[in-house]
């Protein structure tokens, strides 16, 4: 269906049509592409509040509804009903795997799960109590100096490779970060494990006693990879993109990512949200930090709430919340102040004109980090879930955008503001 064009008349007259883009779902685009050669002027808007950056088949929201789709299937279905390793497959492939096709990806993922042993060399450069999402990105930016020569992003099967290092070696790295912390020996992956248990694994045992897997560890912490997946293009998504966009090596691209998701305001939200949590510390003080995040001259702000997109709820936060109750209880810690308090400052936030206005809501990261508690992830290996989890999302956009035939380099452009044309002034003349 072709749409009626945008009609832009400038103030001289000047008439450009703006061809209207239609998607399978979501509002419709209107293509600015010729603006600048027909009119002399950019578009500007900063933090992308209203700019498309690209097509995509992949994720899908509609922040009013809170709805959230992954390859068209709805995430609570997806969380339902599949595995972390599944919804990988969809979201590189496009379509649910058949019992064969998912049993060589899944083969193919445990098989490839070893680093070069060179790469374990770089952890003993960082102090122990270096951040783990410093090293997570350090290491996978090594990566494109083991696979240089080998990385022709033209090349399909080079892509394929990288894809499947990706979702296979982060876990091995992550842990490998969090073993530095603890000063525990690196433990090697295991191959008869699946991709969450080989995690907790490499994360929980040591050499020196058997390890025994928590299903309901391992069911919980699968369940947050496949929530935090894809989230279309987000800041670290968009980043990935970007990055990758000028042919860059794809590896260097996810650690431009991981840089880019350590943020408070995005992926270090789970994080601050405990550190948050902690300092608040008792009921009776929510009413205190509630008026300081309201409050202009504060810069405190109530982490994991509020979203660029979602306006209504998130749906990833409410399946989370729900699974606080089960995992807490099958855990025997029913009983968890922490969760407790996030209930009630939830509670009260939602009650409170300001936020209800602003249309702020509890976002992914708001509980997530009460469920890594208590499976006993420290907090500062927090945001690492995290990166685990978007690592396939990273991955399959950039395998979208590199695949894209009119694909072009991002390059942005501005309103200056800076001195106009001035003349060099020598020193002793300043
Ligand atoms: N606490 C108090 N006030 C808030 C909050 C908050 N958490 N979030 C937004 N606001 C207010 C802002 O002060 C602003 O008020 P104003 O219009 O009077 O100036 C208004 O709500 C809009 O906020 P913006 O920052 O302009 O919204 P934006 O879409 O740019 O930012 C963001 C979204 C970054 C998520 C923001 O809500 C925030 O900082 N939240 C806390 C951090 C967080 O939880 N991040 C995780 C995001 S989800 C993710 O990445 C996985």
């Amino acid at each position: 269906m072709t749409k009626e064009a945008f009609r832009l008349i400038s103030p001289g007259g000047t008439e450009s049509e703006l061809p209207v883009r239609t998607g399978t779902v979501g509002p419709d685009v209107i293509d600015v592409g010729a603006l600048y050669k027909e009119q002399g002027v950019f578009t500007f808007d900063p933090g992308f509040v209203a700019t498309g950056s690209c097509e995509s088949d992949i994720t899908f929201i509609d922040g009013e509804k809170g709805l959230l789709m992954y390859r068209g299937y709805p995430v609570e279905q997806l969380a339902e009903h599949s595995s972390f390793i599944e919804v990988s497959y969809l979201l590189l492939n496009g379509e649910l795997p058949t019992a064969e096709e998912l049993d060589t990806f899944d083969h193919t993922i445990r098989t490839h799960t070893m680093l070069n042993e060179g790469m374990l060399n770089f952890f003993k450069g960082f102090r122990y109590d270096a951040h783990p999402m410093a090293m997570l990105s350090a290491v996978v930016g090594s990566m494109s100096a083991y696979y240089h020569d080998t990385m022709d992003v033209h090349n399909p099967e080079h892509r394929d490779i990288f894809a499947h290092r990706i979702l296979a070696k982060l876990p091995t790295i992550a842990a490998a970060a969090y073993k530095l912390n603890i000063g525990q020996p690196f433990m090697y992956p295991r191959n008869d494990l699946d991709y969450t248990e080989n995690f907790l694994q490499m994360l929980f045992s040591v050499p020196a006693e058997p390890y025994e897997i928590d299903p309901v560890s391992a069911r919980a912490i699968d369940l947050l990879f496949i929530l935090h997946a894809d989230h279309e293009q987000n800041c670290s998504t968009s980043t990935v993109r970007m990055a990758g966009s000028s042919g860059a090596n794809p590896y260097s691209a996810i650690a431009a990512g991981i840089s880019a998701l350590w943020g408070p305001a995005h992926g270090g939200a789970n994080e601050a949200v405990l550190k948050m949590l902690e300092e608040i510390g008792d009921k009776s003080q929510i009413t205190k930090y509630v008026a300081k995040a309201k409050d202009k001259n504060d810069p405190f702000r109530l982490m994991g709430f509020g979203h660029r997109v979602y306006k209504n709820f998130d749906p990833r936060a409410t399946i989370i919340r729900e699974m606080c109750h089960k995992v807490l209880k099958q855990l025997g810690r029913n009983d968890s102040p922490m969760f407790e308090l996030a209930l009630e400052l939830e509670e009260i936030a939602l009650k409170d004109d300001y936020f209800v206005e602003k249309k702020l809501y509890p976002n992914v990261d708001f509980y997530s980090g009460i469920i890594y508690r208590a499976l006993g992830i420290p907090t500062s290996m927090f945001t690492v879930m995290f990166a685990l989890g978007r690592s396939v999302g990273w991955t399959a956009h950039w395998l979208e955008m590199i695949s894209d035939p009119q694909g072009r380099i991002a390059r942005p452009r501005q309103l200056y503001q800076g001195p106009p044309q001035r003349d060099y002034v020598a020193i002793e003349k300043r």
